[in-house]
């Protein structure tokens, strides 16, 4: 607790100070990424002597509360050299309901944390979960210095196309006839997913999202470059029903898809943090598959000291994007998310670092643990 409190007045004196009064405080950490509490429950987790606060206050304080450093990352090496390269996971303490709620009070917090790793010293800082999505482009948070900000979106839905075409040949689907929808289709890791779906050949889309005349943008422009694709778009999520997998990307707070929304047989990989299907929908579907998707499995020689809940080595893609920059030395102007030059160096760099697409089935043990 004493470690956790002085932490945090460290980074506290460190945001208001000048950069040069820290500077050989720090280990020079080259990379840095930001997360937030999923929930209430990751804040008690983390400080458990906030229980003491009941969670009206609790949560005004996190309002308040500056970002602060959770962990070291270790085992990273720089591919020029081979010398270390230590990373940080940093913390905002606004909960995805929080942020949705005040976006403007998000945003001071995130480039805050931006802040925060530059007196750090980092090159590199990528945005986990929520802060990329409420940020929208994350490159343009570079401040002073030549700090790299990265979604970590490019590779999220560059491991997502690998899974979904295991997925397919798991299940015996074909490109061509297969009707996959996507939940999110007009957001940074939808449209990706998209577009790569496209050109990998599937031919009938389901797109999904709330408004309207961005979906008939994207559908246009998707279609303009690919004449044999069909595409549906809707933002009535019941039209999920029509298709074989739904791929969920949504920054919805809570779970969407409902059991009449899965036909039968249908598949779910879901990339949202927090998960766009439930457990209940989950156990009360067993003829439909649920994925856990997004992810990437990572060299087992580095360590990331903090419990993202995802199993041994797992990471999330984003993260994995961040290590990946920092670790090749990429340069700022390399680092454009979605563009087809920046997929193909991503295709190509972190398999070579040992970075791995990676998928789940989720499964929940049964009523008597079995
Ligand atoms: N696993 C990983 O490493 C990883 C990496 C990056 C992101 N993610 C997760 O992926 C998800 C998407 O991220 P993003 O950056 O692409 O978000 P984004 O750019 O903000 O896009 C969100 C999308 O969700 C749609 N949406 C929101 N609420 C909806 C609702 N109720 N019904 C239908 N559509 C809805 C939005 O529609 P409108 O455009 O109409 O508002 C938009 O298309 C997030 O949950 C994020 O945490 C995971």
């Amino acid at each position: 607790m004493v470690k956790l409190f002085s932490d945090a007045i460290r980074d506290l004196l460190s945001l208001i100070l000048p950069a040069r009064l820290f500077a050989h405080f720090f280990l020079k950490p080259v990379f840095v990424f930001l997360v937030h509490p999923r929930d209430m429950q990751d804040v008690y987790n983390k400080y458990p002597f906030f229980s003491v606060l009941s969670p009206y206050v609790l949560k005004l304080f996190l309002k308040w509360f500056w970002p602060v450093a959770l962990s070291e990352i270790t085992g990273v090496k720089l591919i020029e050299n081979g010398n270390a390269l230590p990373g940080h996971v940093f913390t905002i303490s606004l909960t995805p309901e929080q942020m949705l709620e005040d976006k403007e009070l998000a945003r001071r917090k995130i480039k805050l944390a931006v802040r925060l790793a530059e007196k750090y010293g980092a090159d590199v800082m990528g945005l986990g979960g929520y802060t990329s999505s409420v940020i929208g482009n994350a490159a343009e948070l570079g401040t002073g210095r030549d700090i790299i900000v990265t979604s970590g979106n490019t590779l999220t839905a560059v491991s997502s196309i690998e899974n979904i075409k295991d997925i397919f040949s798991r299940f015996g689907l074909k490109p061509a006839s297969a009707k996959v929808a996507i939940l999110g289709a007009t957001g940074s890791v939808g449209k990706m997913v998209a577009r790569l779906l496209s050109e990998w050949g599937i031919k009938n889309l389901i797109l999904v999202s709330k408004t309207s005349e961005r979906l008939k943008i994207f559908s246009d422009d998707l279609e303009s470059k690919n004449t044999v694709l069909r595409i549906e778009y809707s933002i009535d999520i019941s039209s999920l029903v029509k298709s074989d997998l739904i791929v969920a990307a949504t920054n919805a707070p809570s779970s969407l898809i409902r059991s009449e929304h899965l036909k039968k047989g249908a598949i779910v990989y879901d990339i949202s943090q927090p998960k766009n299907v439930s457990r209940e929908v989950i156990l009360s579907r067993p003829d439909c598959a649920f994925f856990e998707g997004g992810l990437v499995h990572s060299p087992e020689n580095i360590v990331y000291n903090f419990n993202f809940r995802l199993p041994p080595h797992v990471i999330f893609s984003c993260l994995a994007e961040t290590t990946v920059i920092a670790a090749a030395g990429f340069e700022k102007e390399d680092v454009v998310e979605g563009h087809p030059d920046y997929i193909n160096l991503l295709r190509i760099t972190a398999p070579a670092l040992g970075f791995k697409p990676h998928y789940y089935k989720i499964d929940f043990p049964s009523e008597d643990g079995n």
